[in-house]
C-alpha cells in the first residue's frame, strides 16, 4: 500500500516526513492526501493502482500543516456546525430511542461517512467557497441527522440549511461520488436535502 512505502521513507530514508495515520484499514479517514491526482486513503490503495512514478501531494486546496498533514480545523468546525447528534425534545425513554428496521436502514450510505474530507477536497465549490459553503461531507452528515427517524429538529436542521451559500453552493459535478473511499454519495444526500427543502414550501 502507498502507506507502507510512506513508512518505509520515513523510517529508512527521511524521518523528517510528515503524514496522518492511524487504523491502517480505511477505517479513521487520517491517511487521506491526494495520490497520482486522486483524493484517496494512503493505506488502502495499492502502489500497484499506480502506473509509472507515484505522485504524492496533501490533500488540495487545504492549508498545510507540513508535507502531507493538511490543516482540517475549518472542515471539522463545519462537520460540528450540523450538530451531528441526536437532538430531541420528548424525555428520553427509559431504556433507548427505538427505530423500526426500514427507518434505520434509511442511514444506510450515510453513518458509514469516515470525515476523511477526500470529497470535500475534490469539490471545486468547496475550493472556492469553502469558508460558505458546507461541502460535501458536513452536508451528508447533515442530511443524516435530518433524515434519522428519532430526530425531533428536522425543522430547525433544514432552516439552518436555508442560505444561499451552505447548501446551494452544489452544482451537481459529483467529485464527491467519484473520490469517496467509503462510496458513499454525499452529492444525493445534498439533492435529498434540497428536495426536503422544496417539499416543505409546496
Ligand atoms: S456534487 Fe456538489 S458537493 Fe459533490 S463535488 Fe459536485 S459541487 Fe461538490
Ligand atoms: S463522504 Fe466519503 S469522502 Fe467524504 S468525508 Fe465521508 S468517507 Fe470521506
Ligand atoms: S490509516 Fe486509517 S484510514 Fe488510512
Amino acid at each position: 500500500m502507498i502507506l507502507d512505502a510512506l513508512i518505509h521513507i520515513k523510517d529508512r530514508i527521511d524521518p523528517t516526513l510528515a503524514f496522518r495515520r492511524s487504523c491502517r484499514e480505511g477505517i479513521c479517514g487520517s491517511c487521506s492526501m491526494n495520490i497520482d491526482g486522486a483524493n484517496g486513503l494512503a493505506c488502502i490503495t495499492g502502489i500497484d493502482e499506480v502506473k509509472g512514478d507515484v505522485r504524492i501531494y496533501p490533500l488540495p486546496h487545504m492549508p498545510v500543516i507540513r508535507d502531507l498533514i493538511p490543516d482540517l480545523s475549518h472542515f471539522f468546525a463545519q462537520h460540528a456546525s450540523v450538530k451531528p447528534w441526536l437532538e430531541t425534545e420528548t424525555s428520553p425513554p427509559e431504556k433507548e430511542w427505538r427505530q423500526s428496521i426500514d427507518d434505520r436502514r434509511k442511514l444506510d450510505g450515510l453513518y458509514e461517512c469516515i470525515l476523511c474530507a477526500c470529497c470535500s477536497t475534490a469539490c471545486p465549490s468547496y475550493w472556492w467557497n469553502g469558508d460558505r459553503y458546507l461541502g460535501p461531507a458536513a452536508l451528508l452528515h447533515a442530511y443524516r441527522w435530518i433524515v434519522d427517524s428519532r430526530d425531533e429538529a428536522t425543522g430547525e436542521r433544514l432552516d439552518d440549511l436555508e442560505d444561499p451559500f451552505k447548501l446551494y453552493r452544489c452544482h451537481t459535478i459529483m467529485n464527491c461520488a467519484k473520490t469517496c473511499p467509503k462510496g458513499l454519495n454525499p452529492a444525493k444526500a445534498i439533492m435529498d436535502i434540497r428536495r426536503l427543502m422544496l417539499e416543505r414550501i409546496v
